[in-house]
């Protein structure tokens, strides 16, 4: 394993597909300016705070303008305002690059996702935002904080506090965790995180040094997308769908990629909700085994399966080379950021190593409350299902009633609402009803075509009762549709 560290500065992006620029743009066309101003405004934002940086080659106008719907023309005029502005530079038959990076940096790097975090975003009174999967979390977890081990607490302020690899009896939990899905596992195979999305970044950012290669699924989760690529990585994109990730496309693009890191979500996908089987996912650990390549199994959202076996075994446990992400936050609460990794234990050594230089450690105060609710995790599984069950009854509903030539992908967990999967949209509601449908929500662009049907690619909406947002996403996309000025 590299412990090479890569600084987000440090790299030059040699390059940007169109499908990568699409996904970083955003909810890009939300304003009333004309399009070509508007893509301009958000290249011009992705320049200044350094998503994108000096020397990164754009994708050709005409691939940008193919995957942004938009003509070729507009696309020219949204860069010619940048190159005006010496943002751009293009070289006859050599395409176009960033030319300056951070030059008037603002004062908060964040993407579109965290911002849809902030409850004073203006955008969110007149939108449903689909921008995060973030559900709310269960009464127990509050319930917990009242019955946490005041001994233990005080043994625990009389020391020093810094855990790096985290609490023992939080890393026993999280070891019994696994030992309960089948999967044999010690303390010495965990290390507690800040939540999964710093334990992808940190076991990526160890595996990978900037120009590697990395697979991963095409849609997937966007704080990883994100991760990897402010550590530099190549990111080639394997097609994901209902059924999981393409197996055969990602044989094919280990052998002539011969990337550095798979990233996949085995159980319960990020956006699609998919639940891999157990024949690919031996498949997918045998190809790990053939060609030496580690795999981030990131499995979040794996307690919030709806369909089928409950409780499927890690994939981790087809292959050492297969290291698992997990997390708290979708089975009890998002506000713990409580995440670990498991892995083979002279990797979580090194990983521990990468951590305590990055935060001395995750808080000791949640670590001792998620090692009083992990034993519970049955309770917190039963609680999930009957909600996202019912969730997901009511968005298939809502959606059938409203829009009912779409057929919507039926997830097969995580947070609910048809919407939150692919949808195919038939041939004749495609690019200007559809995008139209996801302006009226906010939905990340991820679209790409398959076959004769394009797969609009979003998260699932953040659901607090979960008929409000499913119905009222619902009747906007149809009366959207129904707009032929749409
Ligand atoms: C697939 C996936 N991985 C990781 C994360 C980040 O989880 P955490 O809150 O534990 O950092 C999320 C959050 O939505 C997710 O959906």
């Amino acid at each position: 394993m590299t412990l090479e560290r890569a600084s987000a500065n440090s790299f030059r992006l040699a390059a940007i597909g169109a499908s990568r620029l699409v996904r970083l743009l955003g909810d890009w066309a939300r304003g009333d300016g004309p399009l070509h101003e508007q893509l301009a405004d958000q290249m011009r934002h992705l320049i200044r705070t350094g998503a994108m940086t000096s020397g990164t080659r754009l994708p050709s106008e005409r691939s940008l303008g193919l995957a942004l719907n938009l003509s070729r023309n507009t696309v020219t005029k949204s860069l010619d305002l940048l190159r005006g502005e010496g943002l751009l530079s293009s070289r006859q038959g050599d395409g176009t690059y960033v030319t300056v990076s951070r030059r008037h940096s603002g004062p908060v790097r964040g993407d579109d996702r965290l911002r849809s975090f902030v409850a004073e975003d203006p955008v969110q009174l007149d939108r449903i935002d689909l921008r995060s999967a973030a559900m709310p979390g269960l009464a127990m977890v509050a319930d917990e904080v009242n019955l946490l081990d005041g001994s233990r607490m005080r043994e625990l302020v009389a020391s020093h506090g810094y855990i790096p690899s985290g609490l023992p009896e939080l890393r026993e939990a999280i070891a019994a965790y696994y030992r309960g899905l089948g999967l044999p596992t010690g303390p010495e195979h965990i290390l507690v995180c800040s939540g999964a999305q710093q334990a992808l970044r940190l076991v990526a950012s160890s595996f990978i040094t900037p120009g590697a290669t990395v697979l991963i699924e095409e849609p997937s989760f966007r704080g990883a997308i994100e991760s990897l690529q402010a550590l530099g990585a190549r990111l080639v994109g394997v097609s994901s769908g209902g059924d999981g990730i393409d197996v055969d496309e990602l044989a094919a693009a280990v052998a002539a990629r011969k990337p550095a890191l798979i990233v996949l979500q085995s159980t319960v996908h990020n956006p699609t909700g998919s639940v891999l089987d157990r024949f690919h996912r031996s498949r997918i650990t045998a190809i790990a085994e053939r060609s030496g390549v580690p795999v981030i199994d990131d499995a979040t959202l794996s307690d919030t399966i709806i369909d089928g076996e409950r409780r499927p075994i890690p994939l981790a446990a087809g292959s050492d080379l297969v290291l698992t992400v997990g997390s708290m936050s979708k089975s009890f609460w998002g506000g713990l950021r409580l995440g670990w990794v498991r892995a083979q234990p002279e990797t979580i050594d090194e990983l521990i190593a990468v951590k305590g230089g990055e935060d001395l450690g995750t808080s000791v105060l949640a670590q001792l409350l998620a090692a009083q609710l992990l034993p519970q995790i049955e309770r917190a599984r039963d609680e999930r299902f009957r909600t996202l069950t019912e969730g997901r009854r009511l968005a298939l509903e809502q959606l059938a009633e409203q829009l009912p030539d779409w057929t919507p992908q039926v997830p097969a967990g995580g947070d609910p609402s048809g919407s939150g999967s692919p949808v195919r949209v038939p041939r004749r509601s495609r690019s200007a009803r559809s995008a139209s449908a996801c302006r009226s929500s906010r939905v990340p662009p991820s679209r790409r075509r398959t076959g004769s049907t394009t797969t609009c690619g979003s998260p699932t909406p953040p659901i607090r009762g979960p008929s409000r947002a499913a119905s009222t996403c619902s009747r906007r996309c149809g009366a959207s549709s129904a707009d032929p000025r749409s």
